[in-house]
């Protein structure tokens, strides 16, 4: 198991998220209209997937462990959420050459940047202070679990499409039915066994076509 804590999880996403939003900065300093749109897509993409890891594995684990004032945590964080949401809605329907793209992209990010920060000095740690660190690394599986299988652009012709095909369609997309759509994949466990058998796997195709040969 990744010895990754939820705490540093998280802020490793809050980091990535600045990280891509310099990026797009720098792409709009420099004109070039076409990274702006990459750098967007990627910043925005990471945004929603963080924020649904967050509401599925993160805040839930507040109201379990940090009874009422966890609930109210859980519940102020993603009021905040779904400012986001509004404004990545709107950017759903700007292109990133538009004036109001720039200025919508500096939107979302000044909301998030007071939120992200109240998720590392107040949520986070009183949440770690009364989980055990096998939970928190648990928890940590679980989140970039989560990320992972969310889809980081759309793709219409893939097979075992998750419920939502498009940015707005996760983030509208009821918490309850994506996590039910994670809960069908296997578990980290799971994966990790299947991984560690990989290891051993040495698949003798021309050895196995002669086997087959052989026997007509
Ligand atoms: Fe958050
Ligand atoms: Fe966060």
């Amino acid at each position: 198991m990744s010895s990754k804590t939820l705490f540093q999880a998280i802020k490793e996403d809050h980091e990535e998220m600045y990280l891509y939003h310099d990026e797009y900065k720098r792409a709009r300093q420099a004109g070039d209209v076409a990274a702006q749109a990459r750098w967007a897509r990627q910043l925005t993409w990471e945004v929603a997937r963080h924020a649904v890891g967050e509401e599925i594995v993160v805040y839930p684990l507040m109201e379990k462990h940090l009874g009422e004032k966890g609930k109210q945590l859980a519940d102020h964080d993603r009021e905040e959420h779904q400012h986001v949401k509004e404004f990545l809605y709107q950017l759903e329907a700007l292109k990133p050459e538009d004036e109001d793209y720039g200025r919508t992209i500096e939107l979302v990010m000044a909301s998030l940047h007071p939120h992200n920060d109240d998720e590392e000095i107040k949520d986070l740690p009183m949440l770690e202070a009364v989980i055990s660190a096998d939970a928190s690394r648990e928890a940590a599986q679980s989140f970039k679990k989560t990320k992972k299988l969310v889809p980081t652009r759309s793709h219409p012709s893939a097979p075992n499409q998750p419920p939502f095909e498009t940015l707005v369609g996760l983030l509208a997309a009821p918490v309850d039915k994506v996590k039910d759509w994670f809960a069908s994949f296997p578990t980290e466990e799971e994966m990790a066994g299947a991984k560690a058998e990989l290891k051993h796997r040495d698949h003798d195709a021309a050895a196995g076509r002669a086997a087959a040969t052989a026997g007509h």
